[in-house]
């Protein structure tokens, strides 16, 4: 599925506007959109549904994406960030994509070795950010997520097994700027029970709703969108989505497939959100009868 027209694989860097920005206080209420983009909620949410096997009625997921480490989001709130994550005691932790601005940030917040604690796997999407030129940088970035005990899944499946029952975890390389191959991680998830599908960017959710057999998973989470980032009465100035406001926040259900878009946790460009808070989850995953 390479080639799609709309691909974008420029490096990105924060200009002149969003580091002047990252120098004024983002404590002071009074500077709400740089306050806003400061703040940071847990969300905590049950994902009840019947196709949730039995033996992972309970499974807890910590799922963040958009950390967009760099001028904009520096190493402190990084380890405040992993503190409040390990805090959870998740038995997974899913990272969606974007740990820098650009593929050379992506692969220093990994190098900074986080320490993201999981009681089972601490697993990791790439998005369009981290997948950015010059492409030795994929070579960086996997081996600097590896020595940081972090699990790469990219065009992959992470599959856990319990009383007979399969839950996998899948997601693609990025959507815009990598090289996603939606077939082979529909083989994979195919015999699970159960998959939770991460792709950084929802934008790839429509194109598994024509594989042959449908959607291969149940719930997707997925990021990218910031919420907007500066958004009003649910309208942005600026959609990263290139379907505009379809997946811009929350739960959606379609194509018998639920969906959770997070707001992120980080922003881009400049360092100011409205209408979008800073998020991470914590998902518990029930069996309903
Ligand atoms: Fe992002």
């Amino acid at each position: 599925m390479d080639g799609e027209k709309n691909r974008k694989k420029k490096s990105k860097r924060v200009g002149f506007l969003g580091r002047l920005l990252s120098r004024l206080p983002s404590n002071q209420p009074l500077l709400y959109p740089l306050y806003l983009a400061a703040q940071l909620d847990t969300v905590m949410e049950e994902y009840a549904s019947p196709r949730v096997p039995q033996a992972f009625d309970g499974l807890t997921i910590a799922f963040l994406s958009d950390i967009h480490y760099g001028a904009l989001f520096k190493e402190d709130r990084v380890r405040s960030l992993v503190q409040r994550v390990n805090d959870l005691q998740a038995d997974v932790v899913l990272l969606g994509g974007d740990y820098g601005e650009n593929s050379d940030g992506a692969v220093a917040f990994f190098q900074l070795n986080p320490g993201f604690q999981a009681k089972i796997a601490v697993l990791a999407a790439l998005g369009n950010h981290d997948r950015t030129l010059p492409d030795e940088n994929y070579g960086k970035l996997r081996k600097a997520m590896f020595e940081a005990g972090v699990i790469r899944v990219s065009n992959g499946a992470y599959m856990l097994e319990r009383d007979g029952q399969k839950l996998a975890f899948a997601s693609t390389d990025d959507y815009f700027n990598g090289q996603p191959d939606l077939e082979r991680v529909a083989k994979l998830c195919r015999p699970a029970d159960f998959t939770v599908f991460f792709p950084h960017n929802p934008d790839i959710l429509p194109l598994t709703y024509q594989l042959p057999g449908g959607p291969f998973y149940q719930l997707a989470l997925c990021g990218h969108t910031h919420g907007g980032q500066v958004a009003l009465f649910g309208r942005s100035i600026k959609y990263s989505s290139q379907t505009g406001r379809r997946y811009l926040s929350g739960w959606f259900h379609e194509n018998g497939v639920d969906i959770r878009v997070s707001n992120g946790v980080g922003t881009s460009g400049i360092p100011v959100r409205l209408g979008a808070r800073p998020q991470i989850h914590l998902i518990t995953l029930k069996k309903a009868q």
